[in-house]
């Protein structure tokens, strides 16, 4: 395995891997790696001749300080993950070379960034817009993977795909989640035990919320009683329930089984933000 820590350390292997005809995939992740990235590793091995994966946690998608300073950081136990999964090459950027200078340029995700985390989180898309740019233009992947769990965050990459014509497949890889249903997330691990209990909530909301819908209840009377849940039986506090097109964002006021939607959710446990979602399957 190589670790490269700027673009022109790539550039040596990337025009070798060109001559040889070799698919590129690329992972992008901010470290403190678990099951859930290492699906997306796997997935990118199945259909890719060379993964890279890279490493760094992009201080521009942080809208909250101290979230930025206590995000996990597990470096060496990342690498000896990424050795047993046999990837290719890690990238291992530091902040000068993703930012030699703050960028100007903001990228304006329309509707999507007015609604759920672009709302709760304002300037998020755009750090990971510009970052995830960057690591295309650097690492020039004919692949790259993405988890499910970020839903929103896979339709804002589809669209800067789509909108700036990078000529790059992406692949959304299903939530990898915990036997008692907690989505994995690097942030879990900042959970205190008694946290960790609480946020089943989360999960358990969505199950709850799907199974009434299709048993014919109104998005309304779940929403409300999702609402009840969580002020009376949790110590999570609930951020937003939301019921959604899983692509476009657009915010439904009903259920209607003949359009796609999925409900998100996000909730504080302490001061660790949690996200989730769950696709709703007539
Ligand atoms: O999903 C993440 O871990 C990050 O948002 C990403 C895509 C690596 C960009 O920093």
């Amino acid at each position: 395995m190589h670790v490269i820590q700027t673009g022109a350390d790539w550039n040596k292997y990337w025009l070798d891997s060109l001559k040889n005809n070799k698919i590129i995939g690329l992972v992008p992740t901010m470290g403190a790696l678990h099951e859930g990235h290492l699906d997306l590793i796997r997935k990118a091995r199945l259909r890719s001749d060379i993964v890279v994966v890279s490493i760094f946690v992009n201080p521009t998608q942080f809208n909250n300080q101290e979230d930025f300073e206590k995000y996990p950081t597990t470096l060496e136990a990342d690498l000896a993950k990424l050795r047993e999964e046999k990837t290719d090459f890690v990238f291992l950027p530091n902040t000068d070379t993703m930012y030699p200078e703050k960028p100007s340029l903001s990228i304006n995700f329309g509707e999507l960034e007015r609604v759920l985390e672009g709302a709760f989180r304002p300037g998020h898309f755009n750090g990971v817009g510009i970052v995830v740019s960057k690591l295309f233009n650097i690492i020039k992947p004919h692949k790259a993977f993405f988890g499910q769990k970020d839903l929103q965050q896979t339709a804002i990459i589809k669209q800067l795909v789509k909108d700036l014509s990078f000529d790059i497949e992406l692949e959304i890889v299903s939530t990898r989640r915990a036997e008692d249903g907690l989505a994995l997330s690097s942030r879990n691990v900042r959970l205190s035990a008694e946290e960790r209990k609480q946020s089943l909530v989360l999960y358990a909301s969505l199950i709850q919320a799907s199974e009434e819908l299709l048993n014919g209840r109104s998005w309304l009377q779940v929403q409300n009683q999702i609402n009840r849940n969580f002020e009376e039986m949790s110590l999570a506090r609930l951020e937003y329930f939301e019921l959604i097109h899983p692509e476009s964002f657009h915010r439904y006021k009903e259920f209607d089984s003949s359009q796609k939607s999925s409900i998100c959710v996000a909730a504080y446990l302490g001061d660790i933000r949690l996200i989730d979602n769950l696709p709703i399957i007539p």
